[in-house]
């Protein structure tokens, strides 16, 4: 990189500061690097990544085979937007939905848009093929939800912040406790005109809630027997992350919808999936839905070899296997700490819940302290601090952070 284009840690943020909106509230550090687990500062410091751009970076940063993939297919050609065919696209769709084993793919590019695409097919499979009255298809959400920030999706969000100021809202939405079948038993009883179940198998954004076991195979079940199509939003839980290819495998689930995002890419670039089988997908016909950018082939390319890695890297087992010992490690030494009220999770997406009050800065203060000491993290709510780690980490770099994590820890204890 020329010296000119140097720019140190307070000059960048200076510069976000001024110049950009305050959308968002970064832990102060600015990375300039990455490579595997590891990110390295304006100033050269590295860093464990435990964040992984929100699950977008599971292969690790800068994978060279996603690179080759998007560098390559930089070279050759970029976008044609979909007036015409590429000869990135039909490989990718093959590929994608042999992988995840379903008929057909609807490619966008990010995860909002892919959740969007599918709230739009299944309320256009439930006027078409469940027969439900135009305007009237309502689809069933859960408590704590995130799926993304456009105004539909934020219109069935209850995090006051998320929505305050934003309305009028979307319409057509019933939201219920997650994790809770008599809920869902009942509004299925109760209401008419449910299309569909959109869900996250595991809650990330809220503080990674893992659901009771057997409830996704529950909620599926019942969506089966009420004809509504259950939507499993895998943006963040999907691709290995939670231990499996998809966090619905853990009880044997298929989904009617699928909606991927993030690590689609291996974070490399934004690319986002909707899977369906031919009975729902072919509801949707030339011009109903669309984007310049999506099914490009730099996203296509870049997404086969994103899938590739998974694979060839065997990334679920690997999440599987060092899920279970950071957990193990972690609840050695919530044992006997004042600090730390719990760890959940699943794989690699796990949270550990900060013993302090939700609006206290605790958890805050413990990430800036873990930034010094090496690792970066971040709250997702008030005290609860997610942990996510790409998946490429091996088991020494992890025992490296729990290390971090616990002596960073240990800092606050009474
Ligand atoms: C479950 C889930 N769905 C959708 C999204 C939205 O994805 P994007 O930020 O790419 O729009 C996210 C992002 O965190 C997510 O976690």
């Amino acid at each position: 990189m020329p010296v000119l284009d140097k720019i140190n840690t307070e000059n960048a943020i200076a510069l976000e500061d001024k110049y950009g909106a305050h959308n968002y509230h970064p832990l102060p550090v600015v990375l300039s690097r990455g490579d595997g687990a590891y990110v390295w500062d304006a100033e050269g410091k590295r860093y464990y990544d435990f964040l992984s751009a929100y699950s977008a970076v599971n292969q690790g940063h800068c994978h060279p085979k996603i690179v080759n993939a998007l560098v390559n297919q930089a070279q050759t050609l970029t976008l044609t937007s979909r007036a015409f065919y590429n000869d990135q696209l039909g490989r990718y769709e093959e590929y994608v939905t042999k992988f995840f084993g379903f008929d057909k793919v609807l490619p966008m590019n990010t995860g909002a848009e892919a959740v969007e695409t599918a709230i739009k097919l299944c309320r256009k499979w439930a006027y078409e093929k469940k027969g439900i009255a135009e305007h009237e298809a309502k689809i069933i959400v859960c408590d704590g939800n995130f799926h993304g920030r456009t105004t539909t999706i934020i219109s069935f969000s209850n995090d006051e912040n998320a929505r305050k100021n934003f309305g009028p809202y979307t319409a057509g939405f019933i939201s219920i406790p997650y994790d809770d079948i008599a809920a869902l038993n009942h509004v299925l009883k109760t209401e008419t005109n449910i299309a569909g179940l959109l869900i996250e198998p595991i809650q990330g954004e809220a503080g990674v809630y893992v659901p009771a076991d057997g409830y996704l195979a529950q909620a599926k079940t019942l969506c089966e027997q009420n004809n509504v199509l259950f939507i499993a939003d895998e943006v963040q839980t999907g691709i290995a992350r939670t231990g499996k290819l998809l966090a619905v495998h853990h009880e044997n689930v298929q989904p009617d919808i699928l909606i991927l995002g993030k690590a689609l890419s291996g974070g490399a670039y934004p690319v986002s999936a909707v899977l369906a089988n031919d009975d729902i997908m072919n509801v949707i016909k030339p011009g109903q839905h669309g984007s310049t950018f999506g099914g490009n082939p730099i996203a296509a390319a870049v997404a086969v070899a994103a899938l590739e890695v998974v694979k060839e890297e065997k990334l679920a087992e690997n999440a599987e296997h060092l899920g279970n010992v950071f957990r193990k490690k972690m609840n050695a030494y919530i044992a006997g700490s004042n600090i730390v009220s719990l760890v959940r999770g699943k794989g690699l997406l796990n949270a550990i819940v900060i013993n302090d009050t939700e609006d206290s800065s605790t958890a805050w203060d413990i990430c800036v302290a873990m930034m010094h000491n090496g690792l970066l993290a971040k709250p997702t709510h008030g005290n609860i601090i997610r942990f996510a780690p790409p998946l490429v980490m091996t088991e020494e770099q992890l025992e490296e952070c729990v290390t971090i994590i616990t002596n960073t820890l240990q800092e606050f204890e009474k």
